[in-house]
């Protein structure tokens, strides 16, 4: 009987993969929507801005019949494009033999987890980071270690010891995200040479995931582990993403890029086994070396834009924690005069109407380890982040409803 009941248990590891907390609410959000109710939804990273023109042309002129598989490691065409768009932003060493192209982004996280960590293994994290970093080291056994970034200093690096003092011998590698999801925290040469440092000093992988490259603002620019990975050739692998850049979320597209010949070779296998991306997105993200660059440069501006107006309205919010204005990506963590963020966000989608409005945050404790792997430290409770990706219009009037919810939860809780 007890054998039994055992073989259909659950494994111990997916009773550790945690609900996603940008999405876990969405049935309140999808039930508010089925009774009439708009919501804004500043939960979530994916933008409003228009896919490049010639990226939907080459689905309105598809001419392939079957619908084929593409190559594991990528459809030529489109590894290609990435290559010279590697090589325009001044990286002329990459060639198509360092990018595997994965099924998001976040295939090429999870990939690079399991390409580097034995289950037991750790991952230096900076915290607050993005949520589902959790799931991947769930779903690959690995631990990750989180090292406080704070709020008052835009949520920078530490200083070098608060780090080394993180790693032990089960250490396999530093995971950053600049500019960072959910902070937008842009990290500056100093820190990126701080990284590497330590990386070399420990013998360490640096896993870079870039999916934000070219969202910085106030006329700032990236630092990326591509500047560093001749230095550090068989430590260094970038993470990327077509998914923001081009407004391409709906088409799973990223790619993982090293100059590490067994990683390469490993995944290559690892993406064999699941066949290929899809062929359809892939041919239509080969025409990105065809986007002009103003569309980039209009898209930083918008989104430039929108932060600066987010702020000004939060701003106005009596009790809110701000940072100071993130830097790049179009995330912000902000602390609310609540107790638990997430109960605000329930009481958002489920109680408080505004016009029939409302809106919708991604609480931020599961962008924290700390709670998210249950040692019941409660940081971050209070927080929420908020996705930049609506018009200005949109993001005045979600501010509005933000605050007078606010008002009425404060009064009647
Ligand atoms: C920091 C970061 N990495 C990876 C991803 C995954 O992106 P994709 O849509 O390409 O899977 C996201 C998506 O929000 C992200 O913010």
């Amino acid at each position: 009987m007890k054998s039994s009941m055992n073989k259909r248990s659950v494994s111990k590891r997916l009773e550790k993969v945690p609900a996603s907390p940008i999405r876990k609410l969405v049935p309140f959000a999808q039930q508010a929507k089925k009774d009439g109710v708009t919501v804004y939804h500043l939960n979530i990273g994916d933008p409003d801005i228009k896919t490049p023109d010639v990226m939907l042309k080459a689905l309105t002129s598809w001419d392939r019949d079957p619908i084929s598989y593409s190559q594991s490691q990528g459809e030529p065409s489109f590894l290609l494009a990435l290559k010279t768009y590697y090589h325009r932003f001044g990286f002329p060493f990459i060639e198509e033999k360092h990018i595997q192209v994965t099924t998001g982004g976040s295939e090429a996280v999870s990939m690079a987890m399991f390409s580097i960590c034995n289950p037991g293994d750790e991952v230096i994290v900076f915290e607050p980071f993005y949520a589902n970093y959790n799931t991947y080291a769930a779903v690959n056994g690995i631990t990750l270690v989180p090292i406080p970034t704070k709020l008052e200093n835009g949520f920078h690096l530490p200083e070098r010891k608060i780090i080394e003092e993180k790693i032990t011998n089960k250490t396999k590698a530093i995971l950053i995200c600049s500019p960072n999801n959910p902070t937008g925290t842009v990290y500056t040469k100093e820190e990126m040479d701080m990284l590497i440092s330590i990386a070399k000093k420990y013998t360490l992988f640096l896993l870079s995931d870039e999916v934000y490259r070219e969202f910085c603002y106030d006329g700032k620019r990236q630092v990326s582990l591509f500047s560093y990975m001749e230095e550090i050739p068989n430590q260094a692998i970038v993470l990327d993403s077509l998914s923001k850049r081009y407004s391409l979320c709906g088409a799973r597209l990223g790619c993982l890029v090293s100059l590490n010949k067994e990683i390469m070779d490993g995944v290559l296998r690892i993406a064999q086994g699941r066949l290929s991306s899809g062929l359809i997105d892939q041919v239509m993200a080969s025409k990105l070396t065809e986007v002009p660059s103003s569309y980039m440069k209009n898209v930083q501006a918008e989104y430039q834009k929108r932060r600066d107006v987010l702020f000004e309205e939060l701003g106005k919010i009596k009790g809110i924690d701000l940072p100071p204005k993130p830097e790049g990506a179009f995330y912000a963590i902000v602390g609310l005069p609540v107790k638990d963020a997430e109960d605000f966000c329930k009481f958002l989608l489920t109680t408080f109407r505004d016009n029939n409005e409302t809106v919708m945050l991604a609480p931020a404790a599961g962008f924290y380890a700390s709670t998210s792997l249950s040692t019941g430290a409660t940081i971050g409770k209070n927080e929420v982040r908020i996705a930049y990706v609506l018009n200005t219009t949109a993001i005045k009037r979600s501010v509005e409803i933000i605050t007078e919810a606010l008002k009425q939860y404060i009064s009647s809780y």
